[in-house]
């Protein structure tokens, strides 16, 4: 150490326990900050959460702080997200996207805690996170210094080893992983590797969360899942919380393969990148609340909320959570799910998750007025006079514009013999 520390005050670092942040602390130490730790728990997959605040002392943190955000994550992002049906260009169901608002929120907290002067992330300069949690935290304190100490070392692999090793941290002993992974409750996101050629297949260690589809059981599961105002609250009719019912579906889902998604997406920072995500329960729940949306809500509600869920979407992936147009987007989307209330019945079965049924006590689906059957109450004399007002504008333009369309250039001139 240099005899700096602390001089310019504290700073909050987003602290996972890898090397990456554990380097980062003598690292910003030698900046002349005292270092403070947080550790969010999204659900992710770590099995020595425990250990981590013991780390962050032992590599010189002052406190550790570790957050149990996993009911907030539920309650104020996943929640939001399937109200949406929120899929960043129609696939990606924005698990690692979500994380990074509410990390940067907790970053905040503890900031404004500890009095602190800066928070500090690891992400590289390559990433889009590194923007969300900058916006982010910029949208809710714009007072606080970022630090993105990975950004601005300008370490190689080798270096950051070397300083790790001259300033006691513990390097890890098992080979690094050619995956970039990041997970939580909402789902996995694995990049790198043999991933970046989009010609290959993915790896079958690339996966970590859901079987192979073609080692699924040949027996199908299915199950009910209970929605209120949008939000899913009973599986096959028990009621549960958030995360446990998240965790309960990724499970029977993840068995059956559902929720591998491999896609070549449009990043933020300019380039293009593939990525497999698994997101079994994400995916269950949005098919299924997508299906309660068509049975409850009105035509031009759907037709309007669509083009929000696209944007909900976009500004989720491009750090824009704490903004005033998402912020908009919710107070509509939120009024649409007064009525999205009742169960889907989902069968999993080898990859796919299919609705095979619904039922909802808003039901504005009318068997009567659908029906081609007894009891048929659809007025069919009206149609006469629907159908002249809604073509008018059509006939007045073929008349004022007559136009050849009646001509079929490659169909076969089958002479009529019948009845000549
Ligand atoms: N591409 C996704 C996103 O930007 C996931 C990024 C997750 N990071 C990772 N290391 N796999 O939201």
């Amino acid at each position: 150490m240099n005899g700096n520390e602390g001089k310019k005050g504290k700073v909050v670092l987003a602290y996972s326990g890898g090397l990456d942040t554990s380097v980062a602390i003598p690292w910003l130490k030698e900046q002349g900050y005292d270092v403070v730790t947080m550790t969010a728990d999204v659900g992710q997959q770590a099995d020595n959460m425990d250990e981590i605040n013991e780390k962050a002392i032992k590599t010189g943190a002052l406190t550790a702080h570790m957050l149990d955000l996993r009911k907030d994550m539920v309650e104020n992002f996943i929640w939001p997200g399937l109200k949406s049906n929120a899929l960043y260009e129609g696939v990606y169901p924005l698990n690692s996207a979500y994380s990074r608002p509410i990390i940067a929120q907790a970053l905040v907290y503890v900031a404004h805690l500890e009095s602190a002067v800066a928070i500090a992330h690891g992400c590289t300069g390559k990433g889009q996170d590194q923007v969300r949690i900058e916006i982010c935290a910029n949208a809710l304190d714009p007072a606080l210094e970022v630090i993105a100490p990975v950004r601005d070392w300008h370490m190689t692999r080798e270096e950051e080893m070397a300083y790790a090793e001259e300033h006691n941290v513990p390097v890890p002993t098992t080979r690094k992983s050619p995956y970039s992974l990041d997970d939580n409750l909402w789902g996995r996101s694995c990049e790198c590797g043999a991933l970046e050629d989009p010609w290959n297949k993915p790896p079958k260690d690339a996966y970590g969360l859901t079987a192979d589809p073609l080692d699924a059981p040949d027996k199908p599961a299915v199950t009910e899942i209970t929605f209120k105002k949008g939000i899913p609250v009973a599986v096959d009719g028990e009621f549960m919380e958030g995360v446990e019912l998240i965790g309960a579906l990724n499970k029977l889902a993840g068995s059956h393969g559902v929720g591998r998604i491999d896609l070549v997406e449009n990043r933020l920072v300019g380039f293009k990148s593939r990525e497999v995500y698994e997101c079994p329960g994400a995916v269950v729940l949005i098919t299924a609340h997508k299906a309660l949306e068509t049975i409850t809500l009105a035509k031009d509600v759907m037709r309007v909320k669509a083009d929000m869920e696209k944007k909900f979407a976009e500004l989720t992936y491009e750090g824009y959570w704490f903004s005033p147009l998402m912020d908009a987007i919710q107070a509509f989307v939120d009024n649409t799910q007064e009525v999205v209330s009742g169960t889907v019945r989902v069968q999993l079965y080898k990859g796919q998750a299919v609705v095979e049924g619904m039922k909802s006590e808003n039901a504005i689906y009318r068997y009567d007025l659908a029906t081609y059957s007894d009891g048929d109450s659809f007025d069919h004399s009206a149609a006469v006079g629907f159908i002249n007002v809604w073509g008018l504008p059509i006939k007045t333009w073929t008349r004022t514009h007559p136009k050849e369309r009646v001509s079929f250039k490659s169909a076969a001139d089958k002479k009529l013999t019948a009845g000549s």
